[in-house]
Formats: structure tokens, sequence, C-alpha cells
């Protein structure tokens, strides 16, 4: 519980198809109250988001991508930059998602190279960061979640996450059903937010800290009533309108 406004989004990853994406947009504006006390965001894969952005039109649904340029144009083939994205309507981006880290081999230095060219074009930038098993295990948590910090906060200053926002997603727990407990997720939510602190105390009580990780209607509640917990980055269960719908209700409810 904090006095933040939560933030749900759904990260559709590499999933969805015109006839899907139509079906699970219109049972998620069926389903969202008018007035929503939460935002919802939804990262469908590029191809697919202008056509997102003109089924949510006059909803409370907004648009995110998954991925962007470090560059804002120019001959860098396959390619999508900030000020396209912007272009079509997205008003979030994923950065430095995990699986960009460790299928694409994405460096921190990349990843704030990202964040500074989505802030260029006003896009709010969702920083992910978090560890894996093996530096969980090595008691190297805190350590990594800070390094991956730092290297934004170097490129871009606190003020990135004015507009941006961080998620915690620990590598073990994504896609794996194995969800990190409220009191693991909340040590590190803490320490994401001590680390911000250190630089600007005023933007660190304000940011949003999402928690990522196989999120479910039912174990969102416990999650999102932490104290540094402010919403969720929901993979798979983003794709499910019903059991996304409860997870946005269970964020409404804890603020
Ligand atoms: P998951 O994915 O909810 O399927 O664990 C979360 C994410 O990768 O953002």
């Amino acid at each position: 519980m904090s006095n933040r406004r939560p933030l749900v989004a759904g990260n559709w990853k590499l999933n969805g198809s015109r006839a899907a994406n139509t079906a699970l947009i219109s049972a998620l504006r069926a389903g969202l109250p008018a007035q929503s006390r939460t935002d919802v965001v939804v990262c469908p894969p590029y191809v697919y988001l202008a056509e997102v952005s003109a089924a949510i039109h006059d909803s409370v649904i907004q648009l995110g991508a998954q991925n962007v340029a470090a560059e804002d144009s120019g001959a860098f083939t396959g390619e999508v930059a900030a000020g396209m994205l912007r272009d079509v309507g997205c008003g979030f981006v994923i950065i430095g998602h995990s699986e960009r880290r460790a299928c694409y081999g994405e460096t921190d230095d990349l990843t704030a190279a990202k964040v500074a060219a989505a802030l260029r074009c006003g896009l709010r930038p969702i920083l992910c960061v978090g560890e894996t098993l093996a530096e969980r295990d090595a008691g190297d948590t805190l350590n990594v979640v800070r390094r991956q910090l730092e290297a934004v906060l170097a490129v871009t200053g606190a003020e990135a996450f004015s507009a941006g926002l961080v998620a915690y997603e620990p590598v073990w727990a994504i896609g794996t059903g194995r969800t990190a407990t409220p009191m693991q997720a909340q040590e590190v939510h803490a320490e994401i937010r001590a680390t911000l602190a250190r630089r600007d105390a005023t933007i660190a009580a304000a940011v949003r800290v999402l928690y990522g990780g196989s999120v479910k209607a039912s174990n969102a509640k416990d999650l999102f009533a932490m104290a540094d917990i402010d919403g969720g980055l929901i993979g798979g269960a983003s794709l499910d309108a019903a059991g996304f719908l409860g997870i946005c209700k269970a964020a409404a409810e804890s603020y």
C-alpha cells in the first residue's frame, strides 16, 4: 500500500495475432472500470502497435512498446526509434528486460542509451532490473540491481525517473511459476528506492517500482500490499483477459 497510483503493464512478448489482440482488447475494455484506480498499459509486439493504439482509443488502457533503438534515425536496419513509437501512440517502453539482456546481449550501457533515447522523445521508460538465480544464491542480488540502476543514472541522472518507472524482475521468477515472496520483493524494491534517493529523494519517493515475475491474480494482492511495490509488469498472465483484469483489480484495491 502506498500513496503512489499503481500501474499494471502487460508485456505480451512474442505473442499475439490481429484476431487475438482484438479479442483481448475488447475483453479488457469491457472489464475495466471507466474510472480506473490503476494505470493500465499493454505492450504488444511492434507490428501491432498502431492497430492496438486504435483499438484502445477512448479507453483507460495505455500503450507501450517492448523495446526501442538507442538511435533516433538512420542506417540501423531492423530497429524502431522512440520517435516512431510516439508517432503510433506509445506512452511507455520496456527497456532492459532480462530477455533482451540474456538473449540479445544487451548490456547495461546499451540499456542506459535506450533509456536516454526514450526520454528524448517523451516516452516513459520502464527500466527492468533483476538478478539471476546464481546471483541470488551468491548473495549478490542487491549489488546487481544497484549496478543496473547506477548504469542508467550515470547517463540520465535521477530525472529519468520523474517520468520513468523501474520494474524489479528476478530472472528466476520470470515465466517459471516461481514468484518472489512479497518480503523478498519488498527488500529489493526498498533498495531500488534507496539507490534513487541517494541522488534525489523527491523523485525516489514518487517513482513507481513495479514487480514482475509470475504475477497472477492469485498472488497479486499480497505483492501489491507491500510498501514499495507499486504495481506489476505481467508476462504470461497478461495474455488472458480474466487473469489480467484480476491483477488490475488487485492493484486498484491496494491504493
Ligand atoms: P511472467 O513474465 O509474468 O510471464 O513471469 C514477466 C516479464 O517477463 O515481464
